[in-house]
């Protein structure tokens, strides 16, 4: 258990740490938004951009908040408080936004996904899945402020799924997260395969295959490719989150940062494309069995998996089977990515305010479930699609640029390397080739490539929030859901940050 006085829990190995870090990345993302942004956004040719992503902005931000956490000890507010109190906001603002927001309706789908798997026995969802998904299921009002009260189901899934999270966090960092990290993250892997495989056998799999892989060359000269790649990347490797800097302060002085970066980075891309690979699988044999173009089977996020794959579980032979596969895998995947949100909370609070991680994680998981019932309401898909598009496309991505900009200018990126190389464990040539290539390159990476990255895949964003209101939602849904959100989890982190710190340890302040 955490003790603020001295010792900071710790994992009990570095496989518990790499996996607990793999398993935030591998999340509902993976499955469901990557296959569809590279399809969208050139097939085959996406990779260079999505690489360029990677290399520029995934892990050197990954590596910068894995440093960060493992050098200072601490979550994300107090990691920056210790450079300038003065920022101590900006690690409030996305572990509130994050808890408060993402994880909100994070939760829901992971509850909407558990509903399915129980579907999945008597394909519930008959010849029509899309007028089952939004008319039958959700129900879904006619507009956003129609609340029309709770979606009874979908909320006692929800609680369900709330309950697992708080089982899990509450029991600390070695006997919660990680036991549940090392049991659920094998179960990923093998299921994954087995759906994979499953996927490729089928009839038409290689057609869809050819639609995800072709590449589109013309795409790559679009600048909103560039920003999808770069949002994905983000999003993909749980970035700007705050998980990952607290995750990393529970590490052992002599942990690898560098090796652990590159691990988690590549696991997770790994993960996602190969993901891509079993999706437009099961879309090309769905497509040959009704006789249409691929093209028209495929669908997005939501559509995808709840739409899409329940029609062609509906046609598959043993389709209950590969049902309750799929949505299993789909819960497993978003619960070790929540409680990894649970415990970027859990961890500030903890070192803020001295209190202990028990009250901390049941009084966080209660406002987080009554946050989450709003979206259980028969416009909560409406509320989710807002709140989601501008917290991922402007918190995420502005928490970046300026984390990317308080290391690498008022910080200086030289502390973090110096940090970075004392653990490699390289001697003689080999350091010095490595300290000059590899962390001169991620130097730079910080201080010029990623923000302006980042900057411009926010300015693109805004650009074309003001040419048309997002999805054609109501200004007044777009300005309290949307904006307002974001606004009032950073009026919240700025009361956060102006409250004593309660630590005993000023040692490590
Ligand atoms: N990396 C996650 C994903 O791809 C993003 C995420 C992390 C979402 C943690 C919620 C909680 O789904």
């Amino acid at each position: 258990m955490t003790n603020p006085t001295n010792s900071r829990s710790q994992w009990g190995s570095s496989i518990g740490f790499l996996l607990a870090a793999i398993g935030s990345a591998v999340g509902l993302g993976n499955i469901w938004r990557f296959p569809y942004v590279a399809y969208e956004n050139g097939g085959g040719a996406f990779l260079i951009p999505y690489v360029c992503a990677l290399v520029t902005a995934g892990i050197p931000i990954l590596m910068l908040e894995f440093a960060l956490g493992h050098k200072k000890e601490a979550s994300a507010p107090k990691a920056f408080f210790m450079i300038d109190s003065k920022w101590e906001w900006l690690g409030w603002w996305s572990v509130l936004f994050v808890m408060f927001g993402i994880l909100a309706y994070y939760i829901v789908v992971i509850g909407w996904c558990f509903n399915y798997l129980i579907f999945s026995f008597t394909l519930e969802w008959g010849a029509d899945p899309n007028t089952f998904f939004f008319d039958t299921f959700l129900n879904s009002s006619g507009n956003v402020w129609e609340l029309r009260g709770l979606n009874l189901e979908i909320a006692a899934s929800v609680v369900l799924v709330w309950f697992i999270n708080w089982l899990i966090t509450y029991r600390g960092i070695k006997k919660g997260i990680e036991r549940a990290v090392k049991f659920m993250m094998p179960l990923l892997f093998f299921i994954t395969a087995v759906i994979i495989l499953w996927s490729l056998f089928l009839k038409g799999a290689a057609d869809g295959i050819r639609l995800y892989v072709t590449p589109d060359f013309a795409k790559i000269m679009d600048l909103n490719v560039w920003v999808a790649a770069y949002g994905q990347i983000f999003f993909s490797l749980s970035l700007g989150f705050g998980i990952m800097i607290a995750y990393a302060s529970y590490l052992p002085k002599t942990a690898n940062i560098f090796k652990s970066s590159i691990i988690v980075a590549c696991t997770n891309s790994a993960y996602e494309v190969f993901a891509g690979v079993g999706v437009f699988s099961i879309l090309g044999y769905m497509a040959l069995q009704q006789g249409v173009p691929i093209q028209q089977t495929v669908k997005s996020g939501i559509g995808l998996a709840f739409v899409a794959y329940p029609q062609a579980i509906s046609m598959l032979p043993f389709g209950r089977l590969f049902g309750l596969l799929f949505f299993f895998l789909l819960m497993i995947a978003g619960i070790t990515s929540s409680i990894s949100i649970m415990e970027a909370f859990a961890s500030a609070a903890m070192d803020k305010f001295g209190l202990s991680r028990k009250p901390i994680i049941t009084t966080s998981s209660i406002i987080g479930f009554m946050i989450s019932l709003v979206f259980t309401t028969h416009a909560g898909l409406y509320w989710l699609d807002i709140v989601d598009h501008f917290l991922n496309h402007y918190g995420l991505l502005t928490v970046g640029v300026i984390e990317a900009f308080i290391i690498g200018w008022l910080y200086r990126t030289e502390k973090l390397k110096s940090h970075i190389v004392s653990q490699l464990g390289l001697s003689g040539v080999g350091h010095k080739i490595f300290r000059y290539i590899v962390l001169q390159a991620w130097k730079y990476c910080i201080k010029f490539i990623t923000p302006v990255a980042l900057s411009i895949a926010i300015i693109n964003s805004l650009m074309s929030e003001f040419s048309k209101p997002y999805s054609g939602y109501p200004i007044s849904g777009i300005l309290i859901l949307g904006v307002g959100w974001l606004l009032v989890t950073h009026m919240l982190a700025f009361g956060f940050s102006g409250l004593p710190w309660r630590t005993p340890d000023k040692s490590r302040m």
